[in-house]
């Protein structure tokens, strides 16, 4: 049985219709919405966010971000026995978004399926990938998080249409016996559900409650503040580490406020953290690979350093994974 699985390529993609908070100010006054790019600045730190076409599905997005991490991991399509996606936007209800990126793909016969996590997606997907691998169930896993977040905002709704975008990020996860992932860390709690939700579902070909989402931001930062940093202990705990091992700070991009704080609380410098929600907004499970994909192609992240990966998100869930890349 192979001791690890590793991280061998990365790749992301973000639908090429960019709108900037001034453009999306404008658009959102058209509706009588008001809103600014100060304040939305001011209080998350997003500047833009990428939005996919009509006609363009999850598994579009995936699929570019996957031959990316393919290419390199310097394999192909079919080498791949295991496709996790972790989207809550996924195409249709069934089936599955990664049965259909499988299909895109050109290949068949693997196990392929989804995880819905929300914006913890990409954490709990990595989670199971690497599991499958250290059990020898499968060798060469592509991991996808990818989301059309824009399908379900509410555009008269200022408090939440502002934060979102789309986009996808993906990674090969090899089994290896040099050190890749070394500890993983997953929680829910449905008792808080309600402060972050799409509560509409189809029922007799009909949409019954509300199908957009609905947030109570307020309550969602406060959770997500201490349960980061609660998570980001148990992970190192659990690899025997020390805070001050960790060489990049990986997190889920929903908000810079939150972001900083957890690196405070880390005592990791702002230098230390991969940052892009600036220009991505929040892409829920995609945001954390888009960003590690960032950091990997601008150089920031190099082979063989420490990175914490950490979300959270509806469920309400959290996690985090410590690797070595
Ligand atoms: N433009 C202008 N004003 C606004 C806007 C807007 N887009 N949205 C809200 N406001 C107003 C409010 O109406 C309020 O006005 P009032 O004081 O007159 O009542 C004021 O701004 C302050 O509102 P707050 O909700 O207190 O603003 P806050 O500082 O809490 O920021 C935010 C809101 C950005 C949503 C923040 O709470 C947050 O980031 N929460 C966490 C979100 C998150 O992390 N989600 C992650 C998980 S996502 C997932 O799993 C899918």
């Amino acid at each position: 049985m192979p001791q690890y699985s590793r991280i061998t390529g990365t790749g992301s993609y973000l639908p090429p219709r960019r709108v900037t908070n001034q453009q999306l100010v404008e658009q959102l006054a058209q509706r009588g919405v008001e809103t600014s790019d100060q304040w939305i600045v001011e209080r998350t730190g997003i500047q833009a966010r990428h939005f996919a076409d009509d006609g363009v599905f999850s598994s579009d997005l995936a699929v570019h971000a996957a031959r990316q991490a393919l290419e390199a991991a310097n394999c192909q399509a079919g080498d791949i026995d295991l496709i996790i996606v972790a989207t809550s936007t996924p195409d249709m209800v069934f089936p599955s978004t990664a049965s259909i990126v499988q299909h895109k793909l050109g290949i068949a016969g693997c196990p392929a399926f989804d995880v819905q996590a929300v914006c913890t997606g990409f954490i709990y997907a990595l989670t199971v990938a690497d599991s499958m691998i250290r059990s020898g169930a499968a060798s060469k896993a592509l991991v996808i998080g990818s989301e059309i977040f824009s399908r379900i905002l509410d555009f008269n709704d200022r408090t939440t249409c502002v934060l979102f975008g789309d986009g996808a990020g993906a990674v090969v996860l090899e089994a290896s016996n040099e050190p890749g992932i070394l500890a993983c860390d997953l929680h829910a709690d449905g008792s808080h559900r309600e402060i972050l939700h799409v509560p509409g579902h189809v029922s007799g070909g009909e949409i019954s409650g509300n199908p957009l989402l609905q947030m109570d931001g307020q309550a969602v930062f406060k959770l997500a503040v201490g349960l980061l940093e609660k998570t980001a202990t148990a992970a190192l705990e659990k690899a025997g580490m020390q805070k001050e091992d960790i060489d990049w700070l990986v997190p889920h991009q929903a908000n810079i406020r939150i972001m900083l704080s957890t690196a405070r609380k880390l005592r990791l410098s702002p230098e230390k953290v991969i940052q892009t929600v600036h220009d991505h907004g929040n892409t829920s499970a995609a945001s954390i690979p888009l960003a590690l994909d960032v950091g990997v192609r601008n150089g920031q992240i190099q082979r063989g350093q420490k990175l914490l990966l950490e979300g959270v998100g509806g469920g309400f869930t959290w996690g985090s994974v410590l690797l070595q890349y």
